[in-house]
């Protein structure tokens, strides 16, 4: 397919028109105040263990890198408005994924323009020359978005940068060989992905252009030559393709076999509108990839409104060898115009990706990961039992909802029921559900009466997520902030990510199974404690 995109251009002109005077709520917050006072990260819908920064806008995570013990985590930040605006790397530090420090900005636009999303790798052998002390050089690869030429209605405004530090990704130097990869004349250029590929021995990049991704190499992450180009008819194209990454994954229960899988994020043309998050496997040898898959498969990492731009962490240890991943909780179609003040937007929880064997072929799994473990405190089991009409368990659980962040994991099966599912309601009536639907054998993410939807008519819904199960049992183990719902079902072969906002807390929770009955075989829910 040749049509040539432009949605990006179309939502930046949209924002564009809010500024500069979008000083909604401005702050200059860079850094974590050294005493942090009793009510930090305590506003109306603040997520209490999810990352979002303390003030202003947030995108895309970006630059996700492990050093030396610090997972790093950058993000598309606009310091001045709650609004998307010029564009620059935000960044936080943390030893687990959980707990983060704030620290200054890391990258600011410049001559060549604003700072899009990118990648950040360990330059272990010095390929760059960067290296002046005892660190190991961190490399942060980037699209460089020139709005001068966007304006002039020039074609080739985005290019790719990149930038280094030499001490743990405190400071940071701009190259002065910009941009590393120019701009041949294709709009929609942006979003480097980078990782070493050990087989050649050398940098593979993927970034998207237009509909498609592609892939360059590299001896030293400064001369880049284009190697292949991936995506024309394959997968979907509802949208403009946006930050993919490419890694190998181990398939689960072989005997060391793995695949290579490529993440694509697309805008609009998600799996239930606007933004999403597809992926591929297949076979790569650091040139080209080869879709296993028939060309028009499509496989969602996410069922949910709210999981987009995510990629994985770079330079995580052999020794652990977990493929990490996080994503931008929102969605384009109204990211800009939830209630939140004075920041918009979190990240989704961290996570792994592994890849299994199923009936319909390899597929991407997703659990937490277990650092979240750290935030349990007080637990209640559910004992066995038949659930039957609207049975509230909140009663047993040994803390008050209303005022907690819950990981609740249960097991149901001889469902006789056409739904079965959770439901958090607050005294205003209002509710989300998170549930099962029989007849059509798919999860379902409900927040129609969710509290405040009408900053966009976009937002309100009943989303489903198919169950490639035909078992009888159901699994499903939800993280549940304040503001949002992270669901990981039948063993996190499928997600849903949604977040919403009630005008107060949600206090009760509903067990329910609509016109029949489903056994609980067990659960638990344990009370999770605040990151920040
Ligand atoms: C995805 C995206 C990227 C771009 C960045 C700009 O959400 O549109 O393609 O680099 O956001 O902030």
């Amino acid at each position: 397919m040749n049509a040539t995109f432009s949605y990006f251009p179309l939502f930046l002109l949209a924002l564009l028109a809010c500024q500069p005077n979008a000083t909604q709520n401005v702050q200059q917050l860079e850094s974590s105040p050294a005493v942090k006072s009793a009510d930090y990260y305590t506003e109306a819908h603040r997520p209490q263990f999810h990352f979002s920064p303390e003030a202003n806008w947030m995108n895309d995570p970006n630059g996700m890198v492990y050093y030396d013990g610090e997972y790093h985590l950058f993000y598309q930040y606009y310091p001045d408005g709650d609004v998307w605006g010029p564009m620059h790397w935000g960044h936080a530090v943390s030893p687990d994924m959980v707990n983060w420090e704030h620290l200054p900005i890391a990258l600011y636009p410049d001559k060549y323009g604003y700072i899009f999303s990118g990648s950040a790798v360990v330059d272990k052998q010095n390929t760059t020359g960067f290296k002046t002390g005892e660190h190991d050089p961190l490399v942060a690869i980037f699209t460089y978005h020139d709005t001068t030429g966007q304006r002039a209605g020039k074609n080739d405004f985005q290019t790719q940068g990149i930038a280094y530090s030499n001490d743990r990704g405190r400071t940071w130097t701009k190259y002065e060989g910009n941009p590393v990869i120019p701009n041949p004349g294709l709009r929609d250029f942006r979003d480097p992905k980078v990782s070493w590929h050990e087989e050649s021995q050398q940098w593979v990049m993927i970034f998207a252009r237009g509909d498609r991704v592609q892939i360059y190499n590299s001896p030293n992450l400064k001369d880049w030559t284009l190697a292949s180009e991936f995506g024309e008819e394959q997968g979907t194209h509802g949208g403009v393709w946006e930050c993919p990454d490419l890694f190998q994954l181990p398939i689960e229960g072989s005997n060391g076999q793995s695949k290579w899988v490529m993440l694509v994020s697309l805008n609009p043309g998600g799996a239930n509108g606007g933004s999403g998050t597809m992926y591929f496997v297949g076979e790569f040898d650091g040139k080209t990839f080869i879709n296993d898959n028939s060309a028009e498969t499509v496989l969602w990492l996410d069922y949910g409104r709210d999981n987009y731009a995510g990629v994985s962490w770079s330079d995580i240890p052999k020794e652990d060898g977990r493929r990490l991943f996080m994503g931008w909780m929102s969605n384009w179609q109204y990211a800009t115009r939830v209630p939140t003040s004075p920041w918009r937007s979190a990240m989704t929880i961290p996570r792994v990706l592994s890849l299994s064997s199923t009936d319909q072929g390899l597929r991407v799994k997703t659990s937490p990961v277990k650092e979240l473990n750290t935030l349990r405190g007080i637990s209640t089991d559910l004992a066995e039992r038949m659930i039957a009409g609207s049975m509230d368990l909140s009663d047993e659980f040994e803390f008050d909802i209303s005022t907690s962040e819950m990981n609740l994991e249960w097991d149901l099966s001889g469902s006789t029921a056409t739904e079965v599912g959770i439901e958090l309601t607050n005294a205003k009536g209002q509710s989300v559900a998170i549930g099962y639907d029989k007849a059509r054998n798919e999860f379902y993410f409900d927040r129609a009466n969710a509290g405040k939807v009408d900053f966009s008519d976009k937002f309100a819904g009943k989303f489903p997520a198919p169950n490639p199960s035909n078992a009888s049992s159901i699994q499903m183990k939800m993280y549940i902030d304040v503001a949002s719902v992270e669901l990981f079902a039948q063993d996190g072969a499928v997600v849903m990510t949604d977040i919403f906002f009630p005008d107060e807390p949600f206090e009760q929770i509903n067990f329910f199974a609509n016109d029949g009955e489903a056994k609980l075989v067990s659960g638990q829910v344990w009370q999770l404690k605040r990151a920040w």
